[in-house]
């Protein structure tokens, strides 16, 4: 069974009005926070669809990127696309991708690793099966998305852009989801 997503079960503190105070704020984070983890409890039996996309064999990644690159001519101007789609298939770029990369553009293999880096979008570690991300858009950074953060940091002894040993749960920040209506 599938959860609805926490976004709508975080309610204002009781007589929480347009101005917060810092209590209530913290009162609102705290309960947005368990809402979200039960969320994340819930899901542990039915993964979301993307999670199912994380590729760690190495002979898979070779055979998607032949494909993948197979479509491109290997101008700069394609780096951008060409990263999108290889984490768009594999869930990641993994170091081997970028050095195939590398070679197919003729480009040194450090200059793919600080373009891929310069973009937060792009991660290089496998997502877990279950993937957590803290909105840190304006909207949502106000309404204490740094204290949820930091509190999932603790609760999964994990920091931004890493994953449990136990490869179940990632954590990452992303920028505004479109839900900025939603942050209180
Ligand atoms: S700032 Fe978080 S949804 Fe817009």
């Amino acid at each position: 069974m599938t959860s609805s997503p926490p976004a709508s079960g975080c309610s204002s503190p009781a007589g929480a009005s347009a101005t917060v105070s810092g209590e209530d704020l913290i009162e609102l984070t705290v309960a947005c926070l368990n809402h979200m983890l039960r969320y994340v409890k819930e899901t542990v039996a039915d993964p979301p669809e993307i999670c199912s996309k994380v590729m760690k064999d190495s002979a898979k990644i070779k055979e998607q990127l032949r494909e993948i690159l197979a479509r491109y001519r290997g101008e700069r101007v394609e780096l951008i696309l060409i990263l999108e789609e290889v984490q768009e298939r594999l869930g990641y770029l993994p170091k081997e991708a970028l050095l195939e990369i590398a070679d197919f553009m003729h480009m040194p293999a450090a200059s793919i690793f600080g373009v891929a880096t310069f973009y937060n979008r792009f991660r290089f570690t496998p997502i877990g099966r279950h993937a957590i991300r803290v909105c840190m858009g304006t909207a949502c950074h106000v309404a204490g998305g740094a204290l949820v953060t930091e509190a999932l940091e603790r609760e999964l002894e994990i920091k931004v852009g890493g994953v449990t040993p136990d490869e179940e749960f990632s954590l990452d920040r992303i920028a505004c989801v479109g839900c900025c209506v939603l942050a209180r």
